[in-house]
């Protein structure tokens, strides 16, 4: 089972990356309180990328929380493309993260060399006693895609693969790595960030039960929660 859709509407993108943030902060001190640790799924794009930033002020113990990333660009360590480069730019290197804690797809000059499939089993194996994800935060793409789910691709079809290496991707660079959509929807709360009226179709579409196919992000759902969160541009409110 997982929760029906709901929108939350800021009235611009940085109202939408700090109060993000600080909900994220609560849901993971919350978890940490009951658990003594937590954990957050990381996107990149440039929503992902602002509420990254935000995060950094919130007031949090980072010693016990396990991060992971939704998808990543198989590209070289440190390249400025990579989702890892970005959130180690934004908010990863301003925090007293445990690096043990820090779990990044393999780069495509890592341990599995340009080798995307055994960098997706890798992480499959990563995640296969994790349990579910506190937070798993995403990105929407214009046409619909979340992570690195692209409509109509051998991504959005799997059902068997924690994890899947993505090839000719539409969105540069075409090769990634991504968590399925089962893998998203094993997680306590999605959280779909995203901001500008090039978004607002597709967000009507995801919101109102489109065929996953066609859209993934509208496959993005969370067990305990399923949360929108949008500036009014993306919510076609402008
Ligand atoms: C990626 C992202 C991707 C992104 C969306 C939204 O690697 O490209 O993970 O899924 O989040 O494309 O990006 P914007 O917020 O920049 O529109």
């Amino acid at each position: 089972m997982t929760a029906e859709p709901r929108t939350v509407v800021f009235a611009s993108q940085d109202e939408l990356a700090a109060q993000t943030a600080t909900r994220l902060a609560a849901v993971l001190a919350e978890a940490q309180a009951a658990r003594g640790t937590a954990s957050v799924v990381l996107t990149g794009g440039r929503t992902g990328g602002a509420v990254l930033a935000a995060l950094r002020e919130a007031s949090l113990d980072w010693s016990t929380i396990d991060i992971y990333w939704g998808d990543e660009r198989f590209l070289p360590g440190g390249d400025p493309e990579r989702n890892e480069t970005l959130a180690r730019q934004e908010l990863l290197d301003h925090v007293p993260v445990s690096p043990e804690r820090v779990h990044p797809m393999a780069p495509s000059d890592g341990e599995f060399g340009d080798d995307p499939d055994a960098a997706a089993e890798a992480y499959a194996v990563l995640l296969k006693d994790v349990p579910p994800f506190d937070v798993c935060l995403l990105g929407v793409g214009e046409e619909g895609h979340t992570a690195s789910v692209f409509p109509h691709s051998p991504a959005v079809e799997e059902t068997a693969r924690a994890v899947v290496a993505v090839r000719d991707c539409p969105k540069p660079p075409p090769t990634r790595v991504s968590l399925t959509l089962p893998t998203i929807r094993n997680s306590q709360r999605v959280w779909l960030m995203t901001a500008g009226a090039a978004k607002a179709e597709a967000v009507a579409a995801a919101v109102a039960g489109a065929a996953e196919a066609e859209l993934p992000a509208a496959g993005a759902r969370g067990r305990q929660e399923t949360l929108w969160l949008l500036d009014t541009a993306a919510a076609g409110e402008d």
